[in-house]
């Protein structure tokens, strides 16, 4: 089958990598405004079709056509819409701001997502974000229960790969997430970084600015959520008993992306901003699962 797929906040991409795993064909509209993520796109996903800044995005459905800053594309009819709109406002990590919840520029953007959902209308719709509190989650819920069969479900990565990555998806594809279908990727950090490995160095991010001193915590399986910034993120573990970080490469693993694939991002800070932003393949692979006849 091939579908028509339109990707808002794309990244770098991980749905296309996602249906690619499916065997699922599809053209595939991207819209992002970061240009490394958009290198990282280009080059491993060439056929992508562009269409930059969401806030210009518009979907006709008269004429079928997906009217954006870089042109007008006539679509036909939308199979899918998935998105994960940035996260700063709702993240519990967004302590020093006073921007939080809806109120933060970020997370408007959410209101983009809905937006363009409504006049698409797609078959089926997958939205991501971050763990936020009970009544953020009440908001959304409530704008996505428009569309007919969406359910919520909040998902650990680790359940795929030796990462806690807690996620919120709200969907109307078929998922049950307490069968998860499992990928070839390490479940712990010991089979990922091998023999030497001892524990993880855990950091804890304070609410009133700074953080706490790593914490030594042997044997952990699991790597704390890895966030954009690789030096000050959750990316210390003791090996032969030295402080080491993950490489990009092993972040690459606990995203459950090919090696090598970010590269195109170009510098180690930039390879890192995107992977702390993106999906877990896997994970988005097993709910796209559902679609499959
Ligand atoms: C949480 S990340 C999503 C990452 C993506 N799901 C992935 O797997 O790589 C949010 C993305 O929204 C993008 N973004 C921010 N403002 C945007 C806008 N106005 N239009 C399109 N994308 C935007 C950011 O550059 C960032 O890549």
């Amino acid at each position: 089958m091939t579908l028509t797929v339109l990707s808002l906040f794309d990244g770098i991409s991980c749905g296309q990598v996602a249906l690619q795993r499916l065997g699922i064909d599809c053209v595939y509209y991207a819209s992002e405004v970061d240009k490394y993520a958009i290198n990282v796109t280009r080059t491993n996903f060439p056929n992508t079709i562009h269409i930059g800044d969401v806030r210009k995005v518009r979907y006709i459905r008269h004429t079928k056509q997906l009217v954006c800053d870089t042109g007008v594309y006539d679509v036909g009819d939308i199979d899918l819409l998935i998105g994960g709109s940035p996260c700063q406002g709702f993240s519990r990590g967004n302590y020093q701001s006073k921007d939080t919840d809806f109120e933060h520029s970020q997370s408007q953007l959410i209101y983009e997502y809905e937006r363009i959902r409504n006049e698409v209308r797609p078959r089926y719709m997958l939205l991501e974000n971050v763990s936020m509190k009970q009544s953020c989650v009440d908001i959304i819920s409530d704008l996505m229960s428009a569309t007919h069969g969406v359910k919520f479900h909040k998902v650990n990565s680790s359940k795929y790969v030796c990462q806690h990555r807690i996620r919120l998806y709200w969907t109307n594809i078929p998922f049950n997430p307490d069968k998860p279908v499992q990928t070839e990727y390490p479940l712990t950090l010991k089979e990922l970084i091998g023999d030497g490995y001892e524990g993880v160095l855990m950091r804890k991010f304070s609410k009133y600015g700074g953080d706490d001193a790593d914490q030594f915590v042997p044997d952990r399986p699991l790597a704390q959520t890895i966030t954009k910034n690789k030096y000050k993120g959750n990316t210390a573990y003791r090996f032969n008993g030295k402080k080491t970080h993950f490489t990009i490469e092993q972040m690459e693993q606990l995203q459950t992306l090919p090696v090598g694939y970010t590269e195109p991002a170009g510098s180690e800070t930039q390879r890192s901003y995107c992977l702390g932003n993106c999906w877990t393949v896997s994970v988005i692979e097993d709910i796209l699962r559902g679609m499959l006849p």
